[in-house]
């Protein structure tokens, strides 16, 4: 049985990592789409590297979660019949035990150069304008994926989500394409289509099955069932 899981970032709620979109998404007042643009970035780069910065910081004090453990023991099971994508930009899949998880929206941990388009793993900061390891220039951003950005690993995602039996979407509030629209893309390619999530997300009807609920009870249950 060949799955795929898309996550967002409900899986990493009880982990202490803030959403987007719930009442304390926001971050000094500002939403989202007002740090996470590349015109943002363009006219305050201080503000959107601070909130990156903080956001990289504060991934120190955090730890991966029951959910993200389940996730890594399908992965286990699976092997490569599972394809695990993120939303997420924090590493607690990563940290959770999973080794194969495509993060389409970038990762937090990862530098990504304006001058010579290489990208670097990277814990510190880069407010203070570091100089890329590589060509020297401070232009080292964010390695993320801004609104108006392609995702990354659109082909193999789109090849994946074409051949699944199973999509599975967890913790994700459904508000943000292209992710938004792998259920439909997925269920158009004969894949039975499953929501696990804290509440019902803009596009739950579109789902076969809808479970609600904290994801540290949710996953592991339905992973259990699936192996069972
Ligand atoms: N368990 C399961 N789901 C949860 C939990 C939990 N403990 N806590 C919150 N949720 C759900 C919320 O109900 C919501 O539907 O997780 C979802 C989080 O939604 P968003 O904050 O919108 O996050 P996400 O869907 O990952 O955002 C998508 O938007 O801002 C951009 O690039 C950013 O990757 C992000 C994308």
């Amino acid at each position: 049985m060949r799955v795929v899981v898309l996550t967002g970032a409900g899986i990493s709620a009880e982990s202490g990592v803030p959403t987007f979109r719930d009442a304390e998404g926001l971050w000094h007042g500002h939403r989202v789409e007002e740090v996470a643009t590349p015109e943002a970035y363009a006219r305050q780069p201080a503000l959107v590297h601070r909130f990156y910065d903080q956001r990289r910081a504060a991934l120190a004090s955090v730890e991966p979660n029951d959910a993200h453990r389940a996730l890594a023991r399908l992965e286990g099971e699976l092997g490569g019949d599972l394809l695990l994508i993120t939303q997420n930009i924090d590493d607690l899949h990563e940290r959770g035990g999973s080794q194969r998880v495509l993060h389409m929206h970038g990762r937090l941990r990862s530098a990504l150069c304006g001058g010579c388009a290489r990208r670097f793993d990277w814990t510190g900061a880069l407010g203070d304008r570091p100089p890329c390891p590589h060509c020297g220039r401070r232009e080292l951003r964010p390695d993320v994926v801004w609104f108006g950005e392609l995702p990354y690993d659109m082909d193999r995602i789109h090849g994946a989500l074409g051949t699944a039996d199973l999509f599975v979407s967890i913790g994700t509030s459904g508000a943000v394409h292209p992710a938004a629209g792998f259920v439909l893309y997925a269920a158009a390619q004969g894949a039975r289509t499953v929501e696990l999530n804290l509440e019902p997300s803009v596009g739950s009807r579109l789902f076969d099955e809808t479970r609600h609920g904290p994801a540290t009870h949710l996953v592991p249950a339905w992973v259990d069932e699936l192996l069972r």
